[in-house]
């Protein structure tokens, strides 16, 4: 057995410390390069050259005929949906109410979205939008059959664009609060924290308990091989009672799928709210460009009863379509490109700096979370079948504390607890989408300040990073996370 082999055996047997990291305990050699950490995506990464569209490329184990669907996928990720009615019925459904007109918008160049920036209106954002749930509604929240109760006017999002002669849902308006953080070395960082407001209300006044939650659109790499992670290998790590009583518990969403019928992990979206890429996509097709689809059939996505003059406007269902506004030959191929955007080779996995900085993640307690590797599942189509990944998430929800909780429940997700983001790609998004920030509302700047504001489960670790690494540590620990 090589050096590599056995560093993964002592990952997985590292025994529980008592408390969070540091353990005093002499640590497995993290320094030390592990076979295969520069193939994230297992042999299906690709190895393109660096460039803005190192997100787009498919998993190299595609069939050529594959290949095909893929760009038939892609093509109508970045269709541009107009108003019905319209000469082009392939492409007309748009809204009423929407939030973009195609999925690049969000996703921007299949990277992450970003907030809006001076007084625009988001386009890579939206908020999503609850009242506080009665008892009975808690319940089925909490086994999955709800993901949140809408406001009874504007639903469950807030559409901020709308088609002509139906009014758009509201303005977004951000203001900033400045926190100031002194880290070892007597370096200091400043967080913005963002306070959402919603102006220029289309229908009335929101419920008076209305309770917000701002998300951008996280990157599209690899998500297939994420969705070919056997259950089993994330539920064994979840620990809602913190038995091992080392500061980190780990809860498993459970939603209800409708691609599937069934109840199932979650696993996409921040607060893991959709159990399969299936159920992302199309609810992404209803809710954010309001075309309906086979899983989500109504035209108008998220318009309520309230909301007459969306009701009324006309709507792009057709023959063509399966009388849909998008046929499942449609959302199939959408489905298809999703499953298969691949993972980019890392580059320079073995250099010094970047293991010593690996060292510096494990023994903060990064990967209590950020859990490095799985191996797909073999059930799975063969292109992601049996891959060892490195996606760095638990896929698991976590308490991170008030700095970044918000009001609003979805499923079993109080407003404090989030899914572990994955962190490969990380070092690309910047090049990808220029825009674009780090956590859930895109509020961070730089990958030190999503560090920064991590609390709650994760305070001890980010206290490790600013009170006890030194300057050259935290620096060797950036290096390794703008590596992945
Ligand atoms: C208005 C912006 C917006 C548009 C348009 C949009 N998305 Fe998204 N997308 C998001 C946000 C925000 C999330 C995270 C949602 C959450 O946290 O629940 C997301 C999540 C996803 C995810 C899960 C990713 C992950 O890492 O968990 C997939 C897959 C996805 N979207 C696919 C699509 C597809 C396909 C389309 C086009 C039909 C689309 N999206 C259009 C904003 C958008
Ligand atoms: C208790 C679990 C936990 C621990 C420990 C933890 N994280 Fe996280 N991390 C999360 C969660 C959950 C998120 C998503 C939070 C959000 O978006 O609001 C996240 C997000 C991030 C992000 C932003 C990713 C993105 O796509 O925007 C980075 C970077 C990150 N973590 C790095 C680290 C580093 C480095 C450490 C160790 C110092 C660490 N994390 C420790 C749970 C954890």
């Amino acid at each position: 057995m090589g050096r590599a082999s056995l560093a993964l055996l002592c990952i997985a047997v590292q025994p529980s410390s008592g408390r969070a990291a540091p353990v005093d305990a002499p640590l497995p050699d993290h320094s030390l390069y592990q076979q295969g950490e520069e193939m994230p995506g297992g042999t299906a990464s690709h190895q393109n050259a660096l460039s803005r569209d190192s997100f787009s490329h498919p998993v190299t184990t595609l069939t050529l005929a594959q290949r095909l669907d893929f760009r038939l996928g892609d093509a109508l990720f970045r269709k541009l949906w107009v108003a019905a009615p319209s000469s082009t019925t392939a492409s007309d459904g748009l809204g009423p109410l929407f939030n973009a007109r195609f999925c690049q918008s969000c996703h921007v160049r299949d990277g992450r979205g970003h907030p809006p920036v001076a007084n625009e209106q988001p386009t890579a954002l939206f908020l999503r939008l609850s009242i506080p749930p009665a008892r009975p509604q808690q319940q089925q929240m909490y086994s999955g059959h709800l993901a949140s109760v809408p406001d009874p006017v504007y639903g469950s999002q807030l559409q901020n664009f709308s088609v002509q002669n139906v009014p758009a849902e509201g303005k977004v308006r951000i203001q900033h609060e400045e926190i100031t953080v002194t880290m070892t070395g007597n370096e200091q960082g400043v967080l913005l924290k963002p306070v959402y407001h919603i102006d220029a209300l289309g229908y009335g006044p929101m419920h008076p308990q209305l309770r917000l939650s701002p998300r951008v659109a996280p990157p599209m790499l690899g998500l297939g091989l994420l969705e070919a992670i056997p259950a089993e290998q994330i539920l064994a790590r979840e620990d809602p009672e913190d038995s091992n009583n080392d500061g980190i518990s780990g809860r498993a969403q459970w939603v209800w799928s409708s691609a599937e019928q069934r109840l199932m992990l979650g696993r996409f979206g921040w607060k893991a709210g959709n159990a399969t890429l299936a159920d992302q996509n199309n609810s992404a097709l209803a809710n954010d460009i309001g075309i309906g689809n086979p899983l989500f059939p109504s035209a108008y996505g998220d318009c309520t009863v309230a909301q007459q003059a969306c009701l009324t406007a006309h709507n792009g269902n057709t023959p063509a379509q399966e009388n849909l506004e998008a046929a499942s030959t449609m959302t199939d191929l959408l489905l298809f490109y999703a499953r298969h955007l691949g993972v980019p080779a890392r580059q320079d996995a073995r250099d010094e700096e970047v293991l010593a900085g690996k060292q510096q993640f494990h023994q903060a307690g990064c990967a209590q979370c950020h859990t490095p590797t799985y191996t797909t599942s073999t059930d799975t189509t063969p292109a992601l079948a049996q891959q060892t990944i490195w996606p760095y998430s638990d896929l698991l929800l976590h308490d991170m504390g008030p700095g970044l909780a918000d009001e609003h429940q979805e499923y079993r997700a109080a407003g404090h607890e989030w899914r572990t983001a994955p962190l490969w790609g990380l070092g690309h998004t910047r090049r990808i989408n220029p825009k674009a920030g780090y956590l859930h509302d895109g509020r961070a700047r730089t990958v030190l300040e999503a560090i920064l504001w991590h609390g709650g489960e994760a305070e001890a670790a980010r206290n490790h990073v600013a009170q006890r690494m030194t300057p050259t540590q935290r620096q060797q620990l950036l290096t390794f996370l703008e590596s992945l």
